[in-house]
């Protein structure tokens, strides 16, 4: 796969990170704050985790994984996400799913699948996309690259503290080990590691509740914001990820 990759119709503000540190909360409350859209990437790799589970497809099965995943369809309807048309919202969450988009994400085949998709998301008047590699392979053209992080200590309680208020069951010690062993997979990967992108702006949350942590990014892109009006989109032409 080479070649340029076609112009945005809409701005685009890329969040990147590893789980547990509100990503996803403060991706969706900044999307309402400019009245933009939001992209959950990692909800497709969870969809794709999903669907190869349920169809018999081994999660290390690169060729067969990209197929599944290019034929797949996911639809967001508000909170709900659709795949294949049916409500996957409460089976994606669960931490096998986590596990299994984990390890369906280092197949540089769904990557490539998935990468059309998520470039075609983008809708005026711009799109706040959530993920690993959003500013990195994705969407290297964004407007604004932003990137949180935190310990693994705190996301450990983090996570923890989010099963304990659902009221599910939950043991520290083994989130902690999991959260240590996906961090592994999704930066040590060779297709579109985790990692910050050149020019990001990075924000650690270890000691930052989720009020500050949007404070902090609200400054950033306020600062930004002219600059990410629509029609003054940066006119470069990435390169398709080649892995
Ligand atoms: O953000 P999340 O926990 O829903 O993501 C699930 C998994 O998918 C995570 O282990 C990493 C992977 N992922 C990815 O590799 N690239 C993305 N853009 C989003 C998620």
């Amino acid at each position: 796969m080479s070649g340029p990759a076609e112009a945005l119709p809409a701005p685009v503000i890329t969040l990147d990170g590893p789980s547990g540190t509100g990503k996803g909360t403060i991706a969706g409350r900044l999307a309402a704050m400019l009245g933009w859209h939001v992209l959950d990437t990692g909800a497709l790799y969870r969809c794709v985790g999903l669907a190869a589970v349920r169809r018999g497809v081994a999660l290390d099965d690169d060729t067969a994984l990209g197929a599944l995943a290019a034929g797949l369809s996911i639809r967001f309807d508000g909170e709900r996400v659709l795949l294949d048309g049916l409500d996957v919202s409460t089976d994606i969450r669960t931490a096998a799913a986590g596990e299994h988009a984990s390890r369906v994400a280092a197949q540089p085949a769904v990557r490539r699948a998935l990468w059309r998709l998520q470039r075609d998301a983008v809708r005026p008047p711009g799109l706040i996309a959530d993920g690993r590699d959003m500013g990195t392979v994705v969407f290297p053209e964004a407007l604004l690259k932003l990137y949180l992080d935190a310990s693994p200590d705190v996301r450990a309680q983090r996570r923890y503290k989010q099963l304990k208020d659902k009221g599910m069951d939950a043991n520290l010690e083994i989130l902690a080990r999991e959260l240590a062993e996906r961090d592994r997979r999704d930066r040590e990967r060779a297709a579109s590691p985790l990692t910050p992108a050149p020019g990001a702006v990075v924000i650690d949350t270890s000691e930052l509740g989720i009020d500050a942590v949007l404070e902090r990014v609200s400054t950033t892109v306020r600062r930004m914001l002219p600059n990410a009006l629509p029609g003054t989109l940066s006119t470069a032409q990435p390169e398709r990820p080649s892995n």
